[in-house]
């Protein structure tokens, strides 16, 4: 499965341009993280991808089919193949575990199942087989209101999975958890993401555990992509474009402190050149152009 998406832009009615023109593509069963200081368009990403925000312009293609030019129909098949596990967990408070495990299989029943929620014996048994992989397997007939935040994450993890995507698309998976709590989820997508063999995009902020799990690092800067690579070769002076849209090393601007450069509550601060909207930044710092289709 790869995920290719080529020029992306959205400008939202308020007339803020949140992705200036983003490339990204992730296949096989990387994990890629995509981190950046809050307002980069990290979130406005994820949603463009499965449209639950429309893009302005640029495409999204999923295995070869471009996902902004589908109908209804086409956009709901193709929505089958998305897991989506969000910040906030969107579980459905007064259901049990297992029923808002199965709302993941919703794609799959006719509207009438779906209505009486009465899915299949298979989906059930995948259910249970996932909620046991998550390590909820005793919590099937728990109301999510009565779990912890770690939980209620593992059963948003549990229902996309169910789902059987061919890539996974998670916002801030542990923004709301505690430092073990966000290294278990953490472990456990990056874990799904081999055994299933698919591609998993994650937003987060925290760089640490983004370099941590991640195989692949995507700085977003005020709607630009400003570096690309694995997260050896995020650099100081990487981590403050990221997160300070600082000037490129080339101009001799100061050494990040990397101390800034990595809480998370830094915002984008104005002025200060960034990398043109096709530059990322190379291994040694510098800015290089992307490289076209086809070549290495
Ligand atoms: N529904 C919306 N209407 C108008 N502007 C929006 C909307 N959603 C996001 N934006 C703007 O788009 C920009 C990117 O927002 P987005 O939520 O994608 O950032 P983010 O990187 O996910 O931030 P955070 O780390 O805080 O989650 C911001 O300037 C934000 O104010
Ligand atoms: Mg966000």
């Amino acid at each position: 499965m790869t995920l290719d998406v080529t020029g992306l832009r959205k400008v939202y009615p308020t007339g803020d341009e949140a992705l200036k023109g983003v490339d990204v593509s992730v296949g096989g069963s990387e994990t890629t993280a995509m981190i950046g200081p809050s307002g980069a368009g990290k979130s406005t990403f994820i949603r463009c991808i499965n449209r639950l925000t429309e893009p302005t312009e640029g495409s999204i293609e999923l295995d070869g089919t471009d996902l902004t030019g589908l109908d209804d129909d086409g956009l709901r098949e193709a929505r089958r193949d998305i897991g989506m596990i969000f910040q906030e967990y969107n579980l459905v408070e007064r259901l049990t575990v297992m029923e808002n495990v199965l709302t993941g299989r919703l794609g799959y029943v006719s509207g009438w199942q779906a209505f009486r929620r009465s899915f299949p014996p298979d989906d059930v048994e995948r259910a249970y087989e996932i909620l046991e992989r998550v390590g909820l397997g005793e919590m099937e007939d728990k109301r999510v209101d009565e779990l912890s935040g770690g939980q209620r994450q593992r059963v948003g993890i549990a229902r996309a999975v169910v789902q059987q995507p061919t890539i996974l698309l998670v916002d801030e998976p542990t923004s709301s958890l505690d430092p073990e709590t966000s290294n278990t989820v953490m472990r456990l997508l990056t874990e799904i993401a081999a055994e299933r063999e698919i591609p998993v995009l994650i937003n987060i902020h925290e760089v640490d555990l983004a370099t941590e799990y991640a195989d692949r690092i995507v700085g977003l800067h005020d709607g630009e992509v400003v570096f690309d690579g694995p997260p050896d070769d995020l650099h100081d002076g990487a981590l403050d474009r990221v997160y300070r849209g600082g000037d490129p090393p080339e101009s001799d601007a100061p050494p990040a402190d990397e101390t800034a450069a990595s809480d998370s509550s830094v915002g984008s601060e104005p002025g200060g050149e960034r990398a043109s909207a096709d530059g990322v930044v190379s291994p040694d710092g510098g800015t290089t152009d992307r490289p076209g289709p086809g070549e290495p």
